[in-house]
């Protein structure tokens, strides 16, 4: 994509001051990067990049004065939750945690009861983290508000996939055709992978994984990336490297490699590094484990971007929460909008059972 194509988009889209009616916005939820159309990511790019040079600024928005956003993580995060809480806040957002430890769901309460009595309470944004894969295209075929997916299961983390699509945005000056990105590690257990697979296959970029044989399951590449069989031939070449950290939780231990013998095969050294090209950089979703898939000098070292994309989320987080209202305000008031609202994202897929999802 070329920056005048992110530069050059409908006049009638401008996320910073809450524009998206029209055909920027065709939903009210993100659940998934799978199947999003490239316009519609490039449109979140760009504002994204919007609200980021505001946030230097400390020149937040208000489009979202007025309305609610709940966060109700059932898994932990750091860099998910707090973005999104800053990102609703810069929007002029009022926000409420759901913490399901101290919820009334250890009395019994099921996940959707729960969920449809916080959005009772007129909440007009859910963003939902839970480990079944489809936990959150369940809750947004039932709530009566927009949800965004903050991570399901080993299915999708969609707003880590446009994060990392505005950080390469940034290295690659908007120009993603004819580029190669490596992603090393856990690819069995990864939802960021599955994101950013969907993502840069809509840009044209092509993606070489690799992983250790028990977390690198052959039809991993039916995703429409490239298998390689050592973590030197994923990056000779590369233009960007995403390590994955080893997600012992998701699995039986006795399954991985322990973290020296990974971090000899399988960890980005700066000596593998330097098998890419001149000037790739170096990506973590986070968080990671130094020394073990990522090691302590290259978080550090000149090519990370780390730090970038954690500020890009923040970014994009605004944008993601801009698009669902606007939206859901087109849906429920038609005049708002002459074109039909698709709910484009809320699907059962067979990968969602794949991923072991929410048979209901
Ligand atoms: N990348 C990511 O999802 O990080 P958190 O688990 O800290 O949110």
């Amino acid at each position: 994509m070329s920056r005048s194509a992110v530069l050059s988009a409908p006049a009638s889209y401008d996320a910073g001051d809450f524009h998206f009616h029209g055909s920027a916005a065709t939903s009210e939820h993100l659940l998934a990067l799978e199947g999003m159309p490239r316009i519609e990511i490039e449109r979140m790019i760009e504002a994204g990049v919007r609200h980021r040079e505001r946030a230097r600024r400390r020149q937040f928005t208000d489009t979202l004065r007025g309305r609610s956003v709940c966060l109700a993580f059932f898994e932990d995060s750091t860099r998910t939750r707090t973005s999104f809480e800053l990102a609703a806040r810069r929007v002029g957002a009022e926000v409420v945690t759901l913490f399901p430890q101290g919820s009334s769901m250890s009395k019994g309460e099921t996940l959707l009861d729960t969920m449809q009595t916080v959005v009772a309470m007129q909440v007009d944004v859910a963003v939902v983290r839970h480990r079944s894969a489809g936990a959150a295209a369940y809750l947004a075929r039932h709530l009566d508000a927009g949800v965004v997916n903050a991570g399901d299961g080993a299915h999708e983390h969609p707003t880590q996939g446009l994060l990392d699509l505005l950080t390469l945005h940034d290295v690659w000056r908007g120009r993603f055709e004819g580029r190669r990105l490596a992603i090393v590690g856990d690819l069995a257990h990864s939802r960021v992978a599955r994101s950013a697979i969907h993502g840069l296959r809509a840009f044209g970029v092509s993606v070489i994984a690799a992983g250790p044989p028990s977390l690198a399951p052959r039809d991993f590449a039916t995703l429409g990336c490239t298998l390689a069989e050592s973590v030197e031939e994923a990056m000779v070449g590369a233009d960007a490297v995403m390590p994955l950290r080893v997600q012992f939780e998701r699995m039986d231990r006795s399954l991985a490699p322990s973290p020296r013998q990974y971090a000899r095969d399988w960890g980005v050294t700066r000596e593998r590094v330097a098998l890419m090209k001149h000037g790739a950089v170096v990506m973590h979703p986070g968080p990671f484990n130094r020394d073990v898939e990522i090691a302590s000098d290259v978080v550090d070292g000149a090519r990370s971007v780390i730090a970038r994309q954690v500020e890009n989320g923040a970014a994009i987080r605004c944008a993601v929460l801009e698009r669902c209202v606007a939206a859901r305000d087109a849906r429920l008031d038609p005049l708002l909008d002459s074109e039909p609202v698709e709910r484009l994202h809320a699907f059962d897929t067979p990968a969602l059972v794949r991923y072991g999802g929410l048979a209901s």
